[in-house]
């Protein structure tokens, strides 16, 4: 016994030490287990009532509008102003809806609306007879601007805790790097999800990619992916010279934010190849000096979940020099549930004119963590923990940036980890023969 008593010791000490030596710092704070998926139906009886009600950007001064109703003789119809109850301005859109195994979807309409004056807050109905009023503030059109950027959100009590936390902060925009709903084929889900999310995406624009947990293909019986995330998010792709709903950019303030499909084709010889090699080089970094990337499954990553996943490797081979070529500044990626931020780096090497990679899969959802790292810890990983939450990234000038993340820490906001950055475009450096 003494002899195992003993044994067990030594093993507890090494135990320890390496925790010291790989993980950093020995916290107290205990992991909080997943929460439960929360469905949520729809509180109102009357089935032309707008729900779900969600919007996005449009062009520099344009806002769509996106909303589901059960009945199907509602018009597409938005009337808004600047002044609560008073709407002088009315615009029409389309309505479409869906069909997925024995699922129809309700009517879906969207609306796009404008041109809007920026930090505005405007005041809109959904349907011309509606008695709900909804308003948003519209982004700036100059710096300082303020992101909030939360990954695989999912629908469960952390995600209700994320939700709270976001809509406490100043953020101008959203930006989500993939798997929203985890509504997983169970389409009544996604309902759900735009019903949770809607106190906070009818007030400020939610700007989306796709993740894995959109996909939703089955073989022989369903077999186009994307076909609820397609109808129910639909973002500004044309605007940007796509033709897919699964990559697109846009310019709010001073920062071309450039959303990439994981999950679609990203080869040298492919469509979204190209379109992102042309939108890179229209850049013009005096109106633009920052460029975000966002990507759901990351090219860097010391989780062990996810790790030598094709969407990773194959994508940052693909596509990693066009990034480095054009002074990327932050990738933001989702997927693994935790959060890791690395440096500047390239071609898996500490790199001054290279992004910062930055993991956000840690917004709720029902999987939970992804609690185990490699180690040692890579040196290019400057921080990593696998805890719920999300991060701001506030824009403050042409220059300078701080980035924030904070965990749910037991529902209470708690500030980890935060750094400045400074755009690359202001790097002589970094600049390009
Ligand atoms: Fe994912």
């Amino acid at each position: 016994m003494a002899v195992q008593g003993r044994r067990y010791l030594t093993l507890q000490i090494i135990a320890v030490a390496f925790a010291v030596l790989y993980g950093g710092v020995v916290s107290s704070y205990v992991r909080p287990p997943p929460r439960k998926t929360l469905f949520l139906r729809n509180s109102d009886d009357d089935s032309s009532s707008p729900q779900q009600v969600h919007i996005s950007l449009v062009g520099e001064d344009k806002m769509r509008i996106s909303w589901i109703t059960d009945d199907s003789s509602s018009p597409a119809t938005v009337n808004y102003g600047t002044s609560p109850g008073v709407y002088d301005n009315s615009a029409d859109g389309n309505t479409t809806s869906y069909r997925y195994l024995l699922f129809k979807s309700g009517d879906i309409h969207d609306v796009v609306i404008g041109p809007l004056k920026p930090n505005s807050v405007y005041y809109y109905i959904c349907g011309p007879n509606s008695a709900q009023e909804f308003s948003f503030k519209t982004p700036p059109a100059q710096f300082p601007i303020n992101f909030a950027v939360v990954g695989d959100l999912g629908q469960t009590g952390w995600t209700n805790s994320t939700l709270q936390h976001i809509a406490q902060s100043n953020y101008d925009v959203l930006l989500l790097p993939g798997d929203l709903s985890y509504a997983d084929y169970i389409q009544p889900q996604w309902d759900s999800f735009g019903r949770l999310v809607e106190p906070l995406a009818s007030q400020r624009p939610w700007m989306v990619t796709q993740g894995n947990h959109e996909i939703e293909k089955l073989p022989l019986i369903h077999t186009t992916p994307f076909t609820s995330y397609n109808a129910r998010w639909r973002m500004p792709f044309e605007e940007s010279g796509s033709d897919s709903n699964l990559y697109y950019s846009f310019n709010v303030a001073g920062v071309h934010i450039v959303m990439l499909g994981s999950y679609t084709g990203f080869e040298q010889n492919s469509v979204q190849y190209k379109w992102l090699e042309a939108d890179l080089k229209k850049i013009d970094r005096g109106i633009t000096p920052w460029i975000v990337v966002l990507i759901h499954a990351p090219w860097y990553n010391s989780n062990t979940a996810h790790q030598g996943e094709y969407e990773s490797v194959s994508m940052k081979e693909a596509m990693e020099e066009l990034l480095y070529k054009a002074r990327v500044d932050v990738v933001f990626a989702g997927h693994v549930h935790a959060y890791e931020r690395f440096t500047r780096v390239y071609n898996g090497k500490a790199d001054n004119c290279g992004p910062v990679h930055i993991t956000v899969g840690d917004g709720g959802n029902r999987e939970g963590l992804a609690s185990t790292y490699i180690n040692p810890k890579p040196e290019i990983s400057m921080f990593r923990e696998a805890s719920f939450g999300h991060g701001q990234l506030e824009v403050v000038n042409a220059t300078h940036a701080e980035w924030k993340w904070q965990r749910n820490d037991n529902d209470k906001p708690y500030a980890s980890d935060s750094i400045w950055l400074k755009s690359l475009s202001s790097d002589p450096a970094c600049k390009l023969p």
